[in-house]
């Protein structure tokens, strides 16, 4: 298989006058053609940021400050904000988590589609509807004439968020990146976001980042999983390895904190004490240190990113071969 995206030792930090926060550090992954990779972690662990990165969208106190971001051959870290806009173009589509926040209320969900298509064609007008009409309708959507006329507002939560799906398929993406595309809607249409977007995945051989919370969604959706903590990369491994063999106690910790992911028998549901911590980039060692059930001595060094042998496993913890 081959990478589409290739992500090395990325480094990114938010300037706030005379103070510097190191976001993410040292995070390496890599998107195959026509995957799903799932990023999931607590909330505050780096997994935005990440994504943010990618798409050049960390605002105005963000920056990459090391490593390497190669999409599809190409260099992006370094790269003028141009010259960026022009590989990314609409090669990379992103959605987020609040498509109303996202779609502007004083336009017509015709308007914006519109918008989204002539930005990356050179349709006609007549044309860009039709195709406006035929990309509602892939993601689900019917009576789409009706719908071009209607302002966001009048949508329900679940068809807000399948337009905002069918804008990002109007370059024809071969990257999608959702940031916790269903967490503000309820479960029946989250699985129905979530059978979308593997359909979609599948249809269109188009590669995916999943970034989620949810180790259920991870179970159903991903090829392979990138599990983040304070900002570092602490386990990557594909799908069936992870939930059968999980290296890094983190994993293990998030395993035993949802219901019924990956285990046939019925077990007791451990939640994860205490929180993700604060300014986790003055921290030398494992970052996970003071929540750890095995923690010793030497988990206050630093801890290298490594290989589980020949598997396609990687785990950021000296002592996981010995758990
Ligand atoms: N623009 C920013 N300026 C300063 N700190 C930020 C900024 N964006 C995110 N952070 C911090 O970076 C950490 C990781 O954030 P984020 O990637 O959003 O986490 P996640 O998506 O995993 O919940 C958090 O501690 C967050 O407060
Ligand atoms: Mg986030």
């Amino acid at each position: 298989m081959t990478s589409l995206l290739e992500v090395k030792n990325l480094e990114v930090s938010f300037r706030n006058g005379k103070d510097v926060f190191t976001g993410v550090s040292d995070v390496t992954f890599h998107v195959n053609k026509g995957e799903i990779l799932c990023i999931v972690g607590e909330s505050g662990s780096g997994k935005s940021i990440t994504t943010l990165s990618v798409m050049g969208l960390l605002g105005k106190n963000g920056a990459v400050e090391n490593g390497s971001i190669l999409f599809d051959g190409v260099e992006l870290f370094g790269k003028s904000e141009k010259e960026l806009d022009n590989i990314r173009g609409s090669k990379i589509a992103m959605i987020f988590q609040d498509a109303l926040t996202s779609l502007n209320p004083v336009f017509t969900i015709g308007n914006q589609m519109l918008e989204a298509i002539l930005s990356h064609s050179k349709l006609s007008k007549k044309e860009a509807e039709e195709k406006a009409k035929y990309l509602l309708g892939k993601v689900g959507l019917s009576d789409t004439e009706a719908l071009l006329k209607k302002y966001p507002h009048t949508l329900s939560g679940g068809m807000r968020q399948r337009v905002m799906i069918a804008m990002a398929l109007a370059g024809e993406p071969k990257l999608l990146i959702a940031d916790e595309p269903t967490t503000a809607l309820d479960v029946t249409i989250q699985a129905q976001i979530m059978e979308l977007l593997k359909d979609l995945n599948k249809e269109l051989d188009m590669s995916v980042i999943l970034i989620t919370h949810d180790m259920g969604v991870v179970a159903e959706m991903a090829d392979r999983v990138l599990v983040m903590y304070a900002g570092e990369v602490v386990e990557e491994a594909p799908v069936n390895v992870l939930f059968h063999s999980p290296g890094h106690p983190y994993t293990k910790a998030l395993l035993r904190s949802i219901p019924g992911a990956g285990k046939e028998e019925e077990i007791k549901l451990v939640p994860i004490e205490g929180t993700v911590p604060e300014d986790y980039d003055r921290i030398e060692g494992c970052r996970f240190l003071n929540r750890c059930t095995f923690a010793e001595k030497d988990c206050a060094l630093f801890q290298d990113f490594r290989q589980n042998g020949e598997e396609e496993q990687f785990i950021r913890c000296w002592k996981y071969d010995k758990l």
